[in-house]
């Protein structure tokens, strides 16, 4: 037997109105970064600028980030926050402006360092000695705000590369119904989807445990009980509210449990077409659970507790009303041209094979067995 731990934030608040928690923070200055224009649209990014300068903090905005972000972007942040020198960063928007701010955030701490030297898990060095982090998630989604992951993506290599480090954990989540509530329905749909597949990957992981099964499982019904009503109800504040606290609760358990196959294979067919996280996960979750049972009970042992028959039949359903295609093939949210498939299938594969999320997948999963699971999602056959 060996030693574990359970690592989450310090503080998370949460509930209608949690975002002025802000004002009451101790510090100088403060980075705040964020995505394309969505936090500033809606109000979101003077909020925080005013709920700071009510603390007496002093703050830039590093705007821009991404969806997918990208190394340029993470070492750019970096260096205009060296100059800046914030004792808080704080990372408002999407899983990808959350992602981004940390590891800027390590470029920051660290500026010596290269991507390279930060890609092997565990290789970061420590963090904190400049500055704090929090957390603002605008999806319901990654529930980046809870994890010590951060998916950075080469575009040169066309490589997405989840980066894993205990220290980026970040000090502070707040979840604050009224930020997701401006999700269009795609980006619910997606995200939401996204929550599910960390739930069920983090029961089905080699690495679950009995710290990380009761959040998993419950995020799991939660998803199944408000994702439907979140889609079809955007301004439902139970819903968005459920919806956050399903995300980070999903957040909690796999960033502990780590994930599976479902995440390997969406870091690398995000890379390769630009597929959004969210989609490529709800396409691939139910050939990966079919492939899965072989090797785990654990999918029995949720649908047990949440009195389901077939987990698998309740994603695909929820897939179906939310619009979300069975198979990449009939995906068009980006170009899934076959030729072009066939042509990076082997490749994709095997770098799906060796993504850190393979090695907690139950089972021990060859490079033939995903890319036969690519095939099956792209075609939409059945899994053997
Ligand atoms: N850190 C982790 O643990 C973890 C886990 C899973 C995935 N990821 C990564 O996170 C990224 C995806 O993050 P995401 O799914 O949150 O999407 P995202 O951050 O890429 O955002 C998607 C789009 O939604 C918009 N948006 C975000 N919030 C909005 C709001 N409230 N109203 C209107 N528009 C809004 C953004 O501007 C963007 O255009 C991927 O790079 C993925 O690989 C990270
Ligand atoms: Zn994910």
């Amino acid at each position: 037997m060996s030693t574990m731990s359970f690592s989450i934030p310090r503080t998370i608040f949460y509930g209608e109105g949690s975002l002025g928690k802000l004002a009451g923070l101790k510090g100088k200055r403060a980075a705040i970064v964020t995505g394309g224009s969505s936090m500033k649209k809606f109000g979101f990014l003077d909020q925080a600028q005013a709920l700071l300068a009510k603390a007496g903090i002093e703050s830039i905005i590093i705007d821009g980030v991404e969806p997918n972000p990208s190394v340029e972007t993470v070492k750019k942040g970096g260096e205009t926050m060296l100059a800046f020198a914030p004792d808080w960063i704080v990372a408002i928007g999407g899983g990808s402006a959350l992602d981004a701010a940390k590891v800027m955030w390590c470029f920051y701490e660290h500026p010596q360092l290269s991507f390279e030297d930060i890609i092997t898990p565990g290789s970061m060095p420590s963090l904190r000695n400049k500055a704090k982090f929090i957390a603002i998630p605008s999806t319901s989604g990654t529930a980046s705000e809870i994890t010590a992951f951060s998916v950075i993506t080469d575009t040169q290599k066309h490589i997405k590369y989840p980066i894993v480090a205990a220290d980026m954990v970040p000090d502070i989540a707040i979840l604050d119904p009224a930020l997701p509530m401006t999700m269009p329905k795609h980006i619910t749909a997606n995200t939401g989807m996204d929550v599910m597949a960390h739930a069920v990957e983090a029961v089905a992981s080699n690495a679950a445990t009995a710290f990380t099964d009761p959040y998993a499982v419950q995020a799991i019904k939660m998803v199944l009980d408000t994702l439907p009503t979140a889609y079809a109800e955007p301004k439902n504040l139970e819903a968005r509210l459920a919806m956050h606290e399903a995300s980070a609760l999903a957040g909690m358990a796999f960033t502990n449990a780590s994930l599976g196959l479902v995440h390997s294979m969406a870091h690398k067919i995000g890379g390769e077409f630009g597929v959004t996280h969210g989609l490529a996960n709800a396409i691939l979750l139910p050939y990966v659970i079919a492939y899965n049972r072989k090797f785990s009970n654990k999918y029995t042992y949720a649908e047990k507790l949440l009195g389901l028959q077939d987990l698998s039949a309740a994603i695909q359903e929820m897939n179906k009303k939310m619009d979300i295609p069975s198979c990449f093939k009939d995906c068009t949210e980006v170009d899934f041209n076959e030729a072009k498939f066939k042509e990076v299938l082997a490749r994709m594969s095997q770098h799906a094979f060796e993504d850190p999320c393979t090695l907690t997948n139950p089972g021990k999963p060859t490079a033939a067995d995903v890319q036969m699971l690519f095939e099956a999602a792209y075609y939409g056959k059945a899994v053997n």
